[in-house]
């Protein structure tokens, strides 16, 4: 049944598109699933598979400011922020954007400020206020821009799925995956239905993060997605790793360990985007 109302959506899970400057929305309503490490994790292996040719910008949407904290570690250096590109619709864009460090070559990030969490009441008079971020990004210039979303389906994660031309949703290995994945899809499809989305953006599907292989319960997990999440489940799955938590502690990534398996993991499911999206030039 649930099946038939996800049907456009999700069949964009099995079709490739050709995209020229791709928009993707990491997002799952579900806290601390890896949303944030993941988003950091495929601008480091965009940039990687390029040969840091390309132009990675990651939006954070995020008032945690999490992968602004990873990216820009002079936070006293960040004057303005996407608060000011939804409170001022003159804004200047690119005046919000900053430059990644070493660890982030080619990476940059529109930075998110602790503030967006009054975003509702802010925008409570403006018109058409999941498209702001849409109608803001069209004069940039990226090859990949990934915007990192709150744990919430609100107005920020509606502004990022609005934006998007294609949606990746991290969750965790256990049920409340189910819950999560079909709650984006279903953010999506409500979207569409209200207009604030003309083109529906690509499914890349669920993606199973801090996965324990050899256990009962991922057994018994890997049988109830067959079974519920009827095949949108992306064929990489990220390993669970304490480097991993490291990394976030110390407001990183793990890329420079090339032959970490959780780095191995990134680097194929950044490949396997690539290849769904069709992206040129990697
Ligand atoms: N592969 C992994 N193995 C082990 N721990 C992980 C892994 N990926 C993420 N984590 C841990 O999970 C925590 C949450 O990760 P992250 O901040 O990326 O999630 P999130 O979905 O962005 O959270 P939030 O919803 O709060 O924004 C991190 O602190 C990290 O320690
Ligand atoms: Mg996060």
């Amino acid at each position: 049944m649930i099946i038939f109302c996800y049907d456009g959506i999700l069949n964009s899970f099995r079709r490739g598109i050709d995209l020229i400057m791709s928009v993707i929305a990491i997002c799952c309503s579900k806290g601390g699933v890896g949303k944030t490490f993941t988003t950091l994790s495929l601008a480091v292996e965009f940039a990687f598979l390029s040969d840091k040719k390309k132009r990675i910008l990651i939006i954070d949407s995020d008032p945690s400011r999490n992968a602004t904290i990873a990216i820009v570690k002079n936070l006293a250096s960040i004057k303005y922020t996407l608060l000011d590109v939804f409170k001022d619709k003159n804004f200047d864009i690119k005046k919000a954007i900053y430059e990644g460090t070493a660890e982030f070559p080619s990476v940059s990030v529109l930075a998110s400020h602790e503030q967006l969490t009054e975003i509702e009441s802010l925008l409570s008079q403006r018109k058409n206020q999941e498209t702001i971020l849409k109608r803001a990004i069209g004069s940039l210039n990226y090859d990949v821009i990934l915007i990192d979303t709150p744990p919430n389906n609100g107005i920020l994660t509606q502004n990022a799925l609005a934006a998007c031309d294609a949606f990746l949703v991290p969750v965790d290995h256990d049920r409340n995956a189910i819950d999560g994945f079909f709650s984006a899809v279903n953010s999506v499809e409500d979207l569409c239905q209200e207009g604030s989305i003309d083109k529906k953006p690509v499914c890349l599907g669920a993606v199973f993060t801090k996965v324990e292989e050899n256990t009962a319960i991922t057994k018994l997990m890997d049988k109830t997605a067959d079974k519920e999440m009827h095949g949108h489940v992306v064929p990489v799955r990220i390993p669970k790793s304490i480097h991993t938590r490291e990394a976030v502690f110390y407001a990183t990534t793990i890329q420079f360990q090339r032959s970490h398996p959780v780095c191995k993991a990134y680097n194929k499911l950044t490949t396997y985007i690539i290849k769904k999206l069709n992206m040129k030039g990697f």
